[in-house]
């Protein structure tokens, strides 16, 4: 069974199909999902957001099933792989496919899956592996390290989110100072995040605040990139974004214009960092490293954002819910209908 997008469009155009159960390939264990984050990538995907990007990667072809990360059991495990039987509780996060994890089953890399710590339920796991390979990511793009961060101020934008949230903890754990910008609802849930500062966007804008960060992240707004890196520091170690417009130009001017219009807004947006420092546009990606980190976190994990669990048959609505920015990650329960 799995939540089908069978052609690009709004909430309504998803279906709740039977599928045939998958069979692991060399390196592949299949889980049976308990719980599955749905994104603001997901519903963006539905809509045909990236779909010449992830085309590429065979990931944009319909019928599509959505979804990244996963918590669930090991139920069939392929050849070569050794780490993993069946029954084991597992989670973590599987690349952009067309095979994904808002489903019953979904055949993940043996590599990409981490074992369920104790007392943290599947659906509390599901909403953490993309978005924390995402932060790591981030981190790293601008230049924050576990040796680099200890004592360095760092500009988190859009801290309410996701994103924000684990990478407010992750900066904390770190050592470094953390000022986050937030809406109006978002002020307490920074503050329980750990952010050491935390400014609410509509009283204050960014052109505001004193140019003094060692590194700025953006997971709000394009259009405040500029702004952001305006506020780094002369020895500043950089700036890193994750809504960069790299799959919207290349959906709009095909790969060649688009990667070409890229690399022109990178170039523009390099131009402002200081010298020395790192500028990146970064995608999610499982690194190994990062996977490491994260199932050190998951044990330890201390925030833990408030969830709105959805079962199949109201796949849907749980798009809905996202796309309006309701209270809540999302997260689907494919198995429970
Ligand atoms: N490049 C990648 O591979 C990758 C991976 C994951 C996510 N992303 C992108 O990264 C962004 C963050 O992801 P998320 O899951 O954290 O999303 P999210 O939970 O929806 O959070 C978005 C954050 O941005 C803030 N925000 C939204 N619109 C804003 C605006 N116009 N001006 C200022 N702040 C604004 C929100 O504040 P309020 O809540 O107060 O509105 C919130 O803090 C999304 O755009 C997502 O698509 C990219």
């Amino acid at each position: 069974m799995a939540a089908v997008v069978e052609r690009f469009g709004g909430a309504g155009a998803l279906r709740v199909r039977e599928t045939a159960p998958p069979r692991p390939g060399r390196g592949q264990v299949v889980v049976r999902v308990a719980a599955a984050s749905i994104n603001p990538i997901d519903v963006r995907r539905r809509a045909g957001y990236g779909r010449k990007l992830f085309g590429l990667m065979g990931a944009a072809r319909l019928p599509l099933v959505l979804g990244n990360d996963f918590a669930g059991t090991v139920c069939a495990v392929g050849p070569g792989v050794t780490a993993w039987r069946e029954g084991d509780a597992v989670f973590g996060a599987k690349p952009p496919s067309r095979h994904g994890s808002h489903a019953s089953h979904v055949t993940v890399d043996a590599r990409h899956v981490l074992a369920q710590p104790a007392r943290v339920t599947p659906v509390q796991l599901a909403t953490l592996p993309y978005n924390f390979l995402t932060v790591c990511r981030a981190l790293d793009g601008a230049g924050l390290t576990r040796a680099s961060a200890p004592g360095r101020q760092v500009l988190v934008h859009g801290g309410s989110g996701g994103l924000g949230m684990i990478a407010i903890a992750l900066l904390k754990q770190l050592g470094a100072h953390v000022t986050t910008t937030a809406g109006e609802h978002g002020l307490a849930a920074c503050r329980a995040a750990g952010a050491d500062l935390v400014l609410d966007r509509r009283l204050l804008p960014l052109e505001a605040l004193p140019r003094r960060f060692a590194a700025t992240l953006n997971f709000a707004h394009w259009h405040d990139d500029a702004a952001l890196v305006a506020r780094l520091a002369p020895d500043a170690l950089g700036h890193a974004t994750t809504v960069h417009p790299l799959l919207a130009q290349i959906d709009r001017y095909g790969l060649a214009g688009g990667a070409l219009a890229a690399l022109a807004g990178k170039r523009r947006g390099a131009a402002g960092v200081p010298r020395g420092a790192r500028y990146a546009w970064t995608v999610f990606r499982p690194d190994d490293g990062a996977l490491d980190w994260l199932a050190e976190y998951a044990v330890a994990r201390k925030v833990a954002p408030t969830l709105q669990a959805f079962r199949m048959g109201e796949v849907a609505a749980a798009h809905v819910h996202v796309e309006e920015r309701r209270l809540g990650r999302a997260v689907l329960l494919p198995n429970n209908f």
